[in-house]
């Protein structure tokens, strides 16, 4: 519980930290609880100061500015919340918490199931709040859409879910963090996938097994962020068989590296109907417009049912789901999590559920590897690791020429 005004830092100041900073004025714009972001941090001083100047236009209190985490920490903060690199969340995580301060942090949790156990562990000793910045769940679209098929039962039993993008886009040729699995964890599975596995788990239950197959199709030489010349390691074709705990089977395809017509699919079917998406995006799925399509011939979309979703929620739930009347799926996250320092409650996404979707989406990866069915309880308890223990070692020696065939270790690790 903390009392007066909450004492924030930023830190990762790049593509997602500018979202957040966004989402922090909406939550100070409506917010009835005193908070302030005392300080940023970027490696790159630049962006710290953007970042910086961009916080102090709508908030009165300076920003200081930091490029080295020790330094951040030094200051006397009630909440951290982490916008950095994947690989580097355990780190800063971990000795922000052992500092007594409370985190949010960034999806995918971390790039192993090992380091987010060292996450949840850390968060436990120290007695703080650590809660996963997922945005999408957060959103009335994808809350509807639980309440459509869990409370409502609109759908009769949810039997099949099918989601699938196709599309051709060349890898760039100057690659960040991302295209090294040792920094993002793999490609669109653990990263953008992180969200549809999220909100998936969040609408339907857990995932129980993976059965996958992955590769990289396209040539994959790239200058990494060190100047490097080497492989892009994130596959560029992942297809996938998953069966949830309650016996939804679901069929995944996400492919980048094929040319033809663009396709898109995202559907949830049930014994009395079925809710389908096919003009939105596969991450950002369902979108509003999805039409919703029942066995009694009634025809609407998704967004006919946000009016009587909001409308039949409690205070209480209204309040939890929406606090401060704020539906931006960033801007919620923030809230809630400055709500958590204050009052000391739990957060949505706590290190338990984050780890969850975090082996689901390493699952993917196990099963590509081995060539086998992975249950997502094997992956979490550390059973099944050896895409995860590969990820130290460095790509550039791979063998193209098998990386084409189907997901491989790095030279020199073996072949499962
Ligand atoms: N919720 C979403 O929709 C969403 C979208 C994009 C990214 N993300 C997640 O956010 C995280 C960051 O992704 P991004 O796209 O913003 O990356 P990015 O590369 O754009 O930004 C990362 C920033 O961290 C800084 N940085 C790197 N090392 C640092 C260090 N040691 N100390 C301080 N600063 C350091 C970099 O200079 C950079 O500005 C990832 O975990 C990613 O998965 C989430």
């Amino acid at each position: 519980m903390s009392t007066g005004t909450i004492k924030l830092a930023l830190i990762g100041c790049g593509l997602i930290g500018a979202e957040h900073i966004r989402a922090w004025e909406a939550v100070a714009r409506v917010a009835d609880m005193p908070f302030e972001v005392i300080a940023v941090c970027d490696s790159e001083r630049e962006l710290a100061e953007r970042a910086a100047r961009e916080i102090a236009r709508w908030q009165r209190a300076n920003v200081t500015v930091h490029t080295r985490y020790e330094d951040l920490l030094g200051e006397n903060l009630d909440g951290l919340d982490v916008c950095l690199p994947t690989h580097l969340h355990e780190e800063i995580v971990c000795a922000a918490l052992a500092a007594g301060i409370s985190v949010m942090v960034e999806k995918p949790l971390a790039t192993t199931v090992a380091a987010g156990e060292r996450m949840r562990q850390s968060a436990l000793s120290a007695g703080r709040t650590l809660s996963l910045a997922e945005n999408h769940r957060r959103t009335p679209t994808i809350r509807t859409l639980r309440w459509l098929v869990q409370e409502v039962g609109l759908l009769g039993s949810p039997e099949m879910v099918q989601a699938q993008r196709v599309r051709h886009q060349p890898a760039p040729p100057r690659a960040g963090w991302r295209a090294r699995r040792a920094s993002g964890g793999g490609g669109w599975a653990i990263d953008n996938g992180a969200h549809l596995l999220d909100a998936l788990a969040y609408v339907l239950g857990p995932v129980r097994s993976v059965t996958a197959t992955g590769k990289r199709i396209q040539d994959a030489e790239v200058i990494h962020s060190d100047d490097q010349i080497g492989f892009d390691e994130r596959e560029d074709f992942l297809t996938a068989l998953l069966v949830f705990e309650n016996g939804t089977t679901g069929i995944f395809s996400c492919v980048s590296s094929l040319p033809g017509a663009d396709d898109f699919c995202f559907a949830i079917r049930g014994t009395k109907g079925a809710i389908v998406d096919d003009g939105g995006q596969l991450f950002h799925a369902p979108l509003p417009g999805a039409r919703v399509l029942l066995s009694d011939g009634r025809q609407q979309t998704l967004r006919d049912f946000h009016d009587p979703y909001m409308d039949g929620l409690s205070t209480n739930q209204r309040e939890r789901f929406f606090p401060f009347g704020l539906q931006d799926g960033f801007a919620v996250e923030c809230a809630e999590f400055l709500i958590a320092i204050r009052d000391g409650s739990d957060v949505e996404i706590d290190s338990d559920s984050a780890l969850r979707t975090l082996a689901t989406s390493l699952a993917f990866y196990e099963s590509a590897l081995t060539q086998t069915t992975i249950l997502v309880s094997d992956v979490l308890d550390g059973q099944v690791s050896a895409y995860q223990e590969s990820m130290g070692s460095r790509h550039s020696e791979i063998d193209f020429a098998r990386w084409r065939t189907r997901m491989t270790l790095p030279a020199g690790k073996g072949e499962i």
